[in-house]
């Protein structure tokens, strides 16, 4: 199974895909995930990228390709993969359709959460997660047992650098300007799903079930 998740930021791409790898044996390659790994060790990419996350703009194309390129070809993603939060722009999905080629392998489907802007702000004011394993959590919806400690790993439960309001508003933004080209670019490819993610979390993962059982994907 190989699989893109695209929406906007706030989407539930993140809380779909703990769901979907905990029932299929896919891996889930978060593009933020990886960069916000980079940032806590320090690395050279982490030192290019936090600014550009901070203010809630795209880290460049050729920085993302890079990391993707090795991403893709490790022995996890042999089985399939779930990607969240990349491609962002036409340049990455481009450069994407010629990684697969190269490695001979296809995408089976692209699944669009599509949520409102207003649901958006509101989810992501409110989005709380882990600082250690990533459990993402809900202050008002779906609190940690224990206020700011983990239920997974007990670690702190802090709120993300770029979930203050007017960051939420830039990258909205940016989704509208340089993301949803890409709903064009895979619907004439005959590959978009479109799922409204303003309903409960279940559903997609029902929603995919049905397309796996009908072997799409
Ligand atoms: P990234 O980490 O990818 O952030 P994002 O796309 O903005 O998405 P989020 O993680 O904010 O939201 P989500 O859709 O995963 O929602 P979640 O499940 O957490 O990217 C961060 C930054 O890294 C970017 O701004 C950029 O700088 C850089 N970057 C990353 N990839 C890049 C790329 N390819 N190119 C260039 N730069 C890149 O849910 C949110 C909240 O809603 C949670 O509290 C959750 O509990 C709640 N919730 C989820 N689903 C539901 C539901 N159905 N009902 C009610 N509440 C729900």
């Amino acid at each position: 199974m190989r699989i893109i998740l695209i929406g906007p930021p706030g989407a539930g791409k993140g809380t779909q895909a703990e769901s979907i790898k905990a029932k299929y044996p896919i891996a889930h390659i978060s593009t933020g995930d990886m960069l916000r790994e980079n940032v806590r060790s320090g690395t050279e990419l982490g030192k290019k990228a936090r600014a550009f996350m901070d203010a809630g703009k795209l880290v460049s194309d050729d920085l993302i390709i890079d990391m993707m390129r090795a991403r893709l070809r490790a022995d996890d993603a042999r089985a399939g993969f779930l990607l969240d939060g990349f491609p962002r722009t036409i340049a990455q999905a481009e450069a994407l359709d010629g990684l697969l080629k190269e490695m001979s392998i296809e995408l089976d489907a692209v699944i669009l959460l599509e949520v409102s802007d207003d649901t958006v702000v509101q989810r992501l004011a409110s989005r709380r997660v882990c600082s250690s394993c990533g459990a993402i959590y809900n202050a008002i919806a779906h609190p940690p047992k224990i206020e700011g400690v983990c239920d997974i790993c007990c670690s702190k439960v802090i709120q993300r650098d770029d979930d203050k309001e007017s960051v939420i508003r830039n990258r909205l933004a940016v989704y509208h300007e340089q993301t949803s080209p890409l709903i064009e670019y895979y619907d004439k490819k005959g590959m978009l799903h479109r799922i409204d993610a303003n309903v409960a979390k279940d559903f997609v993962l029902k929603y995919l079930e049905t397309l796996n059982a009908a072997g799409n994907v």
